[in-house]
């Protein structure tokens, strides 16, 4: 796992970007797995800001989402598909056909996560898959106790998440998160080939130190990514505050991306 620390959360948001914009140039038909939350937004702004300035296209790419809530339709203002679509891929030359999200109003659970599975399998798997963490440690909907060989299925949102997501998404009212989602396993997620988590601020500095320096457990299913042989974390100084090996984390990732 390389640990790229950079002073802010914009530094890490341009160099994170930098990175995929250099894949995507490299192999116009990337798969991509994405990310929604907070996080990932910076990030997203710099990949459009690429490609207004046509530095590289995204006509090819194929792109699947990590989640999304159970009972909402993708038109709904505060689903993944409509984040995406506002936050993304309305503002890069992506088709809106090579673009999947989970169906959160899919009649059959089972079968839709089976089928996504399959579609990612077919497409040649995920080249990079890019990641936020929750501040309980966890990936995509993966909570703690989750099994780290999870497969894509229905999962069901801790408290925590529910009020993480609450101030985020629904002004506030956590009665109105939905309890469960559709999400991305563990095990889905690490066969990615490349692995790109982004962290910032103070309220993730326990979850980076238990991803990056605690045991691999379910407690905290980001650790799952100690077993991944090319994991990237872009983090600004306060979500990496914890870490013992913080400034050796920096000056590696550093040789290795100035090299
Ligand atoms: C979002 C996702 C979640 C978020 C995490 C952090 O698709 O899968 O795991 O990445 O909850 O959310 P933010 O970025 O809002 O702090």
């Amino acid at each position: 796992m390389e640990i790229v620390v950079c002073k802010t959360k914009e530094e890490a948001s341009r160099k994170a970007a930098a990175m995929i914009t250099a894949a995507v140039q490299k192999n116009p038909r990337t798969v991509l797995g994405l990310a929604t939350g907070s996080t990932p937004v910076l990030m997203y702004t710099e990949m459009a800001k690429a490609v207004k300035a046509k530095k590289v296209s995204y006509k090819q790419v194929k792109s699947w989402n990590l989640d999304e809530y159970v009972g909402l339709a993708g038109t709904h203002d505060q689903s993944y598909r409509y984040f995406m679509n506002k936050n993304l891929f309305e503002k890069i030359d992506i088709k809106i056909s090579n673009t999947h999200v989970l169906n959160g109003l899919a009649k059959d659970f089972a079968k839709e996560c089976a089928s996504y599975e399959a579609a990612i399998k077919k497409a040649g798997g995920i080249d990079i898959q890019v990641l936020g963490i929750g501040s309980d440690g966890h990936i995509a909907f993966n909570e703690p106790g989750t099994s780290l060989s999870s497969r894509t299925s229905v999962v069901y949102l801790t408290p925590s998440t529910i009020k993480d997501n609450a101030r985020l998404f629904f002004k506030g009212k956590e009665a109105e998160v939905p309890t469960r989602a559709l999400s991305m396993g563990v095990g889905t997620i690490c066969e990615a080939k490349k692995i790109i988590l982004l962290a910032f601020g103070k309220g993730k500095a326990d979850a980076v130190k238990g991803m990056v320096e605690g045991g691999v457990s379910q407690f905290c299913t980001a650790s799952a990514l100690q077993l991944h042989k090319d994991a990237w974390v872009f983090c600004d100084e306060e979500a990496a505050s914890k870490l013992k090996l913080k400034k050796y984390y920096a000056w590696r990732s550093e040789t290795i991306l100035g090299a």
